[in-house]
């Protein structure tokens, strides 16, 4: 399917006397007897959730209509008072988001979740078309907000759903939650058993599910309502079987991240290394910029670079938490190229109407005040963007898995084998085996071209070099980024880059990619950075793995076997989704990414026919 930008027209609800209306459809949000009753009664009840994640490891629900995202926060907050030691991976489909300042007030009205509320307001993405991957009660709850058109979006959605909240306005008000199409969706995403509630008994809801395969029967509703509607899809669902072992080859940020995801899901993980700690490669970048491209493109790229930035800002935000890792979510600046550039860039921001939490256009003066440095030109900037230092980065990740996950460096992984029964090994020199698991995932950028079917001639290195620099007078507060990037200063240096090189594989720090990094920081900010006046200490070099397209390769690649490489020069912005995105495959969580945008990410665009994974 072919992604549009998704321009998202907000709730814009009117709220007074504890009633949530919406004068788009006519109707309120919730009943007017008791919200959290009703809600509890319908769906939470309705579902049979209680009795149901007491004896289950892991449920999905998803839901149509988010609206304020009561029921969302009443099912975790029942499912906390439970004591239950369940997931919860909630899916809730949104065409009109709240703005997060309206949505506080509203919240408010429920002082019995403000602990939640409160969570869920500090984690709100902005309101951008697409998905949004949530994560709280570190990572045994999720939720993924899929903002835009119900049925469109929830074609897009890969999951397997144990239980629906149908929750859109009543049908005659809101006939698009309540369509044939959205039904199948529904029933396409079902797992045998799985269950359906809602408040409407409306004949186009029965039908509708019942066309779609559901056994449907009324139930007693909600105060007044004299019925609520309870459907089944026949069946009982075989439980997928979840790894109790997976191998991580590569130990930097992709390593990390996909080990860290897995153990937040409980999965035991071995990461093994060629060097004797974590982030040694590529990812030991001493100073990384994240931030999201903002591209005229606005398909893929853009929903995944989108979808990506969020979830990695919203992890850094929970390492920095957990761990005291150093998260710099200072902002960030991007100034263009040219003035073509400079149109392009402002063109991208208004096609895909971006919200101004996450950018907007600042002109020279604003620029300066911003940044701290004086600047010519107009720009954008990214509030929410930020550098790290990549080492410190993974080994905060690495702490955070480190219960179920285990480090073993100093060790060279010669080949990856799938044995008759599927489990796994992996072997070091002369046949030696290192250890053996469930599957296993290549992390190890360019070097995952040794275990892939067809030697992956898509996959290609591209060394570079950042270069340290005397902080200036005065001190940049964010970094600039413009064909190259310089960061604020990080121990005793400001860090300019990157060189970009396919030719050379060799991560030694030379003078001619200084002079180049020296030119760079020269054109993007030439008011303290004038190169005949600067000189570069020292620096660091790595090699980066990129893709013939340049987009990241995550995904199956054999039996048992994936892979999670080519994240190019945007392996810190890109990692914490792709591991996400995997991890949810892996034990059959639902995606954080749309169908359209996995596909364009699998390595089957790559791999020879006939290698390619029936699914
Ligand atoms: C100069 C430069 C500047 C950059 N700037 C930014 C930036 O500002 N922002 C950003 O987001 N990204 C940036 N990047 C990109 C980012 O660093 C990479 O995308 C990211 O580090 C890639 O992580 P990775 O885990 O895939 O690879 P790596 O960090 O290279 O990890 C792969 C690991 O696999 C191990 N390995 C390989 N083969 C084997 C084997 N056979 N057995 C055992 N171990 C093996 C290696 O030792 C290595 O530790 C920059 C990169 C460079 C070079
Ligand atoms: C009754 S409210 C949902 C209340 C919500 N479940 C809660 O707990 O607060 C219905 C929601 O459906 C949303 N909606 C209406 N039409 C939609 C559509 N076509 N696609 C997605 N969402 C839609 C509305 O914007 C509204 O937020």
């Amino acid at each position: 399917m072919k992604l549009k930008p998704a321009i998202i027209s907000p709730a814009n609800a009117e709220f007074g006397d504890g009633r949530l209306f919406s004068p788009r459809f006519g109707d309120v949000y919730h009943s007017v007897e008791g919200a959290m009753a009703e809600s509890q009664h319908v769906f939470i009840d309705g579902n049979n959730l209680g009795r149901r994640w007491k004896d289950g490891s892991g449920i999905t629900i998803v839901e149509t209509g988010f609206g304020c995202g009561l029921n969302f926060l009443l099912t975790w907050n029942a499912l906390r008072e439970s004591g239950a030691r369940c997931r919860l991976d909630f899916v809730s489909v949104e065409k009109h988001p709240f703005h997060l300042d309206e949505l506080a007030p509203v919240l408010r009205q429920w002082p019995q979740l403000s602990d939640l509320g409160r969570s869920l307001l500090a984690a709100y993405p902005p309101l951008i078309g697409g998905f949004h991957r949530l994560h709280f009660d570190e990572g045994r709850v999720t939720l993924t907000l899929l903002f835009g058109e119900a049925e469109q979006m929830l074609a897009e959605l890969d999951a397997r759903a144990d239980a629906f909240f149908l929750d859109g306005f009543a049908p005659s008000r809101n006939p698009d939650m309540w369509s044939p199409a959205l039904f199948r969706q529904i029933a396409r995403l079902a797992v045998p058993g799985s269950t359906v509630a809602s408040y409407s008994v409306a004949g186009v809801v029965r039908r509708g599910l019942e066309e779609a395969g559901f056994v449907v029967e009324k139930r007693t509703g909600f105060a007044r309502k004299r019925e609520m509607l309870f459907a089944m899809r026949p069946g009982t669902e075989p439980s997928k079987p979840v790894p109790g072992k997976v191998m991580i080859v590569g130990a930097g940020i992709a390593g990390t991240s996909c080990a860290f995801a897995l153990a937040r899901r409980g999965i035991g993980v071995v990461l093994v290394d060629r060097k004797n700690a974590v982030a040694k490669a590529a990812s030991g970048n001493p100073a990384a910029v994240v931030r999201p491209f903002v591209t005229l493109d606005e398909g893929v790229r853009s929903r995944f670079g989108m979808a990506a930035f969020g979830n990695a800002v919203r992890l850094y935000r929970e390492a920095r938490l957990r761990t005291g890792f150093s998260w710099n979510e200072s902002g960030v600046l991007q100034l263009a190229r040219d003035p073509a550039h400079l149109d392009r860039l402002v063109r991208a921001v208004e096609l895909n109407a971006y919200p101004p939490e996450l950018v907007r256009l600042v002109d020279a003066q604003q620029a300066t005040e911003l940044c701290g440095v004086a600047v010519k030109e107009q720009g954008l900037w990214f509030p929410a963007a930020g550098f790290i230092d990549g080492e410190s980065l993974c080994k905060a990740l690495h702490q955070l898995a480190a219960p179920l996950g285990e480090f073993r460096g100093g060790l060279e992984v010669e080949q990856v084998l799938v044995d008759d029964a599927g489990f796994v090994r992996m072997v070091q020199a002369e046949a030696r085996t290192i250890d053996r698991g469930d599957m296993a995932i290549l992390a190890n950028g360019v070097g995952a071209r040794l275990f892939m079917p067809d030697g992956a001639p898509w996959l290609r290195s591209a060394r570079g070099q950042v270069s340290a620099l005397e902080p200036p007078e005065p001190r940049l507060r964010s970094p600039v980024c413009r064909d190259g990037y310089v960061t604020p200063q990080m121990q005793q240096h400001n860090y300019a880059g990157a060189t970009f090189d396919q030719s050379r594989f060799d991560s030694s720090v030379d003078e001619q990619d200084h002079r180049s990094n020296l030119q760079r920081v020269a054109r993007i900010l030439p008011a303290v950075f004038d190169h005949a006046g600067v000189d570069a200490t020292t620096g660091w070099a790595g090699v980066r793995c990129v893709s013939r397209d340049r987009l990241p390769v995550v995904g199956e690649i054999g039996q048992n076997l994936f892979c999670c490489v080519a994240l190019g020069s945007r392996g810190f912005g890109w990692a914490p989704i792709l591991s996400e995105a995997l991890a949810a495959h892996i034990t059959g969580g639902p995606a954080p990414l749309e169908r359209s945008v996995l596909d364009r990410l699998s390595p089957a665009r790559f791999l020879p026919f006939s290698s390619r994974i029936d699914k």
